[in-house]
C-alpha cells in the first residue's frame, strides 16, 4: 500500500482478488498526480503476480468514488502544460490497455469527472445507491479529457452522453442501471462484499480464458464485425489448445472442478 491508495491481495480471504482502495476521503477522492501515478503502479503489480487473476478498485469513506481530477491541481496548470506534458495520456493508456487481467469497478459515491472516467476503464461497474455519475467539467469551462465523451457515449448511446456532458448534471445508480453503464445496484453495506464476491468468481476461472474473454470483447469496440468474428475464433482456437481447456472439459465429463494451470 501507499500514500492516497490501500493495495490488498487477497483481500478479505478472497484468494487471487486484489483490492485496490482510492484513500483521500477528505478531498472525495479527488485523483491527483500522486493517485494516478500510484495507481499505475498498483496496476502493474497486479499484473505482473500471478497470483492476483482479478482486481477491485473502490473509494474509501462513504461519501465518493472518485470526484473527478484534482481541481486544485489543475487550477495550476497552463493550457501549455497540459499539452506537453500529454496529460492523462499515460495513465489512460497504461491501465486499459496494459492491464490484460479483469478489474470491476465498486463504485460507492460520487464517480465524477475523472472518477466516472477511471470508472468506465474497468472491466464492468457495480453500484451503491449511493453512486452518482457524472461529467461535470463543461461547469469548470474544460470537457472530458480522461476518455469520458467517448467511453460514456459509447456505454449509454448518444443522447444521454451529449445530455449529460453538456448540462453537467449527475445520473443517480438507478438511472445508471437503466441505462447499462452498471452491471447492478447494491445497498451501500452489500457493495464491497458483492463486488469481491464476483471478482472471487472470475479469479476461480481459468487464467488464459479471463484474459481471453475480456480481450475479446474489448475488441467488439475497437473492430468491425468480420474482423471481431475472425479475433474471436482465432483466440478460441489458440484457448483449444491449453491444458486448461483439456482440465475443463474432462472435469466437466467426469463431474468434478477443474484443477487449472494457468496455460
Ligand atoms: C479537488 C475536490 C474535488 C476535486 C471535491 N473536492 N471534489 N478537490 N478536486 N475534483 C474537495 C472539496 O474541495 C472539499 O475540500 C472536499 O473535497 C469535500 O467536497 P465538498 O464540495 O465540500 O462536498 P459536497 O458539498 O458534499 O459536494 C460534493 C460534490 C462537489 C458535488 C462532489 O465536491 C463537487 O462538485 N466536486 C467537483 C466535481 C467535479 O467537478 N469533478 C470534475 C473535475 S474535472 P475542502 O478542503 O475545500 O473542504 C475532471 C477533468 C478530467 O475530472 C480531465 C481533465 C483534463
Amino acid at each position: 500500500s501507499s500514500n492516497t491508495l490501500i493495495v490488498e491481495p487477497n483481500a478479505q480471504g478472497n484468494k487471487g482478488v486484489t483490492l485496490i482502495t482510492l484513500n483521500r476521503p477528505k478531498a472525495l477522492n479527488a485523483l491527483n498526480s500522486e493517485v494516478l501515478e500510484e495507481l499505475i503502479a498498483a496496476f502493474a503489480a497486479f499484473e505482473a503476480d500471478p497470483a492476483q487473476l482479478c482486481a477491485v478498485v473502490t473509494g474509501s469513506g462513504e461519501k465518493a468514488f472518485a470526484a473527478g481530477a484534482d481541481i486544485k491541481e489543475m487550477i495550476e496548470k497552463q493550457s501549455a502544460e497540459f499539452y506537453l506534458e500529454d496529460f492523462f495520456s499515460n495513465w489512460t493508456g497504461e491501465i486499459v490497455k496494459k492491464v490484460r487481467k479483469p478489474w470491476i469497478a465498486a463504485v460507492n459515491g460520487f464517480a465524477l469527472g475523472g472518477g466516472c472516467e477511471l470508472a468506465m476503464m474497468a472491466d464492468f461497474i457495480i453500484a451503491s445507491e449511493h453512486a452518482r455519475f457524472g461529467q461535470p467539467e463543461i461547469k469548470l469551462g474544460v470537457a472530458p479529457g480522461m476518455g469520458g465523451s467517448q467511453r460514456l457515449t459509447r456505454a449509454i448511446g448518444k443522447s444521454k452522453s451529449m445530455e449529460m456532458c453538456l448540462t453537467g448534471r449527475m445520473m443517480d445508480a438507478n438511472e445508471a442501471e437503466r441505462a447499462n453503464l452498471v452491471v447492478r445496484v447494491l445497498p451501500q453495506d452489500e457493495l464491497l462484499g458483492d463486488a469481491l464476491k464476483t471478482a472471487a468468481t472470475i479469479a476461480a476461472m481459468p487464467p488464459m480464458a479471463a484474459i481471453a474473454n475480456k480481450e475479446m470483447v474489448n475488441a467488439a469496440f475497437e473492430t468491425t464485425l468480420d474482423q471481431g468474428l475472425i479475433m474471436e475464433r482465432r483466440i478460441f482456437q489458440i484457448l483449444a489448445a491449453s491444458e486448461d481447456k483439456q482440465e475443463g472439459m474432462a472435469a466437466f465429463v467426469e463431474k468434478r472442478g477443474g484443477q487449472w494451470k494457468g496455460r
